[in-house]
Formats: structure tokens, sequence, C-alpha cells
């Protein structure tokens, strides 16, 4: 039996960023109705380095497991933060269909749920997006904004990483003069390795909505607790990210509970209730779930599967199991 080896420069060629926040959409959608379903991801300790994340789903025919890292050091030493791999296969047969870059996967599919949770839940006729963080996900995050028409200001604790990813995107995307500029936008994602609060008290205008993407593990923040508390909050899934995501301290307080929090799936099923006023603050608090992971890896090989001599999938290789 032989596999296809997806790399990353595979996953998103194949995977436009306006696709990509369809398929994360219907990610959610399905989760949501209990269509796709999504075991509680396994935490691996590495310490003092990071960890390593077991992450699987099942839907639409397919199962997906996701091994992958978060060694927030590793751009210091030239290494990714995040990598690893995706293993796709056919829950029919059990039959492996793809070994997929997890770190191309991971990045597709944070900058569509942080793009489609601000399409979700930000007021009518906000404008602009101001991403901070400008690594390998609010790359990915600030080209999905983009790629969906919406002008983003760009900020970094490196200045050269933040004016880099501009001048690599082009129009549509400028650099902030300073922090201050990304967080006024009506929009704000923030991706950061969440060391520190990014959104501190105060921060956040009536009627913002801020995507929180970077606290997706024990002990990281980018948002101090009173501040989060002002906001109306949308998790990506109420398990994890009560373990594991922004939230994990209020609930671990006693200050949130889950008929406080909605689920951004079953905002989209209209079950929940998203923004409820145009002054309302929203926070979005991602942990990144499977499920997001299953629907670009299967976007990835379906479009394989339809059209192996597609440009984006030169060079693909495949290996025999057998
Ligand atoms: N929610 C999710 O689904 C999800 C998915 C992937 C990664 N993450 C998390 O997102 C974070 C970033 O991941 P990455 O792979 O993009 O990392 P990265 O190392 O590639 O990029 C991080 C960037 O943030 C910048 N930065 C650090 N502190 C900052 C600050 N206070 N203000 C502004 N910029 C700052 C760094 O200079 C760097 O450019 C990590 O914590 C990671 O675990 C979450």
């Amino acid at each position: 039996m032989s596999v296809p080896v997806f790399a990353a420069r595979h996953v998103l060629a194949a995977v436009e960023p306006a696709a990509a926040v369809e398929a994360v959409r219907e990610a959610f959608l399905e989760h949501a109705r209990g269509a796709w379903t999504m075991p509680p991801k396994v935490y691996v300790d590495a310490p003092p380095d990071g960890d390593f994340r077991a992450m699987p789903a099942a839907g639409s025919n397919h199962a997906v497991l996701k091994w992958v890292t978060s060694f927030p050091g590793n751009p210091a030493r030239g290494l990714p933060t995040v990598s690893g791999v995706v293993l796709l296969s056919d829950t029919r047969t059990g039959a492996l269909r793809a070994l997929v870059d997890a770190g191309a996967v991971t990045a597709v599919r944070t900058g569509a749920a942080a793009v489609l949770a601000a399409a979700t839940l930000a007021r009518a006729g906000a404008g602009a997006a101001g991403v901070v963080g400008c690594g390998v996900n609010g790359r990915a995050t600030a080209r999905t904004f983009l790629a969906r028409g919406r002008e983003v200001v760009l900020y970094d604790a490196s200045a050269g990483r933040a004016r880099e990813v501009a001048a690599e995107l082009g129009e549509g995307a400028a650099v902030a003069t300073d922090l201050g500029q990304a967080l006024a936008c009506d929009i704000v994602a923030t991706i950061t390795p969440g060391r520190e609060p990014v959104l501190r008290a105060g921060s956040l205008r009536p009627g913002q909505h801020a995507s929180l993407m970077g606290a997706d593990g024990p002990g990281k923040t980018e948002i101090e607790l009173d501040e989060l508390l002002s906001a109306r909050i949308v998790c990506d899934e109420w398990t994890q990210a009560s373990h594991n995501g922004e939230i994990a301290r209020a609930v671990e307080a006693g200050l949130l509970a889950r008929s406080d929090v909605a689920e951004l799936g079953r905002v989209l099923t209209g079950e929940e209730e998203g923004r409820r006023s145009d002054t309302e603050r929203t926070a979005f608090d991602s942990t990144g779930l499977a499920v997001q992971d299953l629907a670009v890896a299967l976007a990835v090989a379906g479009r394989y599967a339809a059209d192996p001599a597609h440009p984006a999938f030169a060079g693909v290789g495949e290996v025999d199991l057998d």
C-alpha cells in the first residue's frame, strides 16, 4: 500500500486561505451537530522546552491523528515552534490514506479559525484587523484575513518580522507603528507565545472583537483576566478551552461556568448566542481543535485524489508501507 506524503508547500498550495475558512466552518458545524467526533487532546510535557500534543478526530468517513509540538523557544534555535505530522485514515477500512505536514495544517486551520471567529462575532461593518504576533501562525492569520478582503495592521515584538510579513503579503498589509495601533483596529487577532498579556486592562473598546489564538496550553495568556471577563466569550470547545485556554484561570477561580461561555460551532448552528449588541466586546478563545485539522487534511487529500497532476502537488512523494 502506498501513501502520499504532503509537505508544507503542498498543503499551502492546495488549500487556499478562503477555502480553508469554509472547510473549518464545516468542521465547527459538523462537530456541533455531533456528526464529527473528537476525543480529548492529550498533552505530553517536555519541560522545560515545550510539549507534544496527540489530537484525534473522526468524521466524513475519515479519522486523523495529529502529533504536534509547541516549543516556544525553538525560533531562537532556527526551528519552528510547531511541527509534526497528521495521519489521515479511512474509517471504513482503517487504511492509512495520507501523511501530512502538521505545521502547515496547523497554520492553515488556525488562520481560518481566527478569521471565521472574527467574521462570526465582529460587528457588522467592522474594518481592519490588527494582527499581533507575526510568526508562523500569525502570518497565516494575516494571509487569511487578506484573502477574505480585510486589511491587516501587523505588530510583532520583533519589528523586522512584522515588516517582513507585510512585504510578503503585499497590498492590504501595513505595519503598525506600535502595539496600540494594532490594538485600535475593530478586530484584533493575537497569536503570541502567551508568556505575557498583550491585552491589558482597559485595552478592548466597546464593540471590538478579539480572536485570542496564542494561549493554547497551561500557563499561557494573552489577555488580563478582568479584560477577558469584560467580553462576551466564545470558545472553540468548552472541555478543551476550560482546561487549556484563556478561560481556564477564570473557570478554576469559579468566575466562569459553561453557561457563561458559548462555543463557536453552536453559535454557527444558532444554538448559542454570539455577539448580542453592537457595543458588546467579543473574545474568541482558541485552543485549536482536531476537527479543524481533519477539515484541512481532507481538503488536501480530496484535491489530490481528484487531480494528482495539479501543480500544487508537484513533487509529492508516496511511501510504500508493505
Ligand atoms: N489556537 C491554536 O489553534 C493555535 C495553533 C497554533 C499555534 N498556537 C499558539 O500560538 C502561539 C504562536 O505560535 P507560532 O507557531 O505562530 O509561533 P512563532 O514562534 O512562529 O511566532 C510567535 C511570534 O510572536 C512574536 N511575539 C512574541 N511575544 C510577542 C508579544 N508580546 N507581542 C507581539 N509579538 C510577540 C514573536 O516575535 C514571533 O514572531 C504559540 O503559543 C502556539 O502554541 C495556537
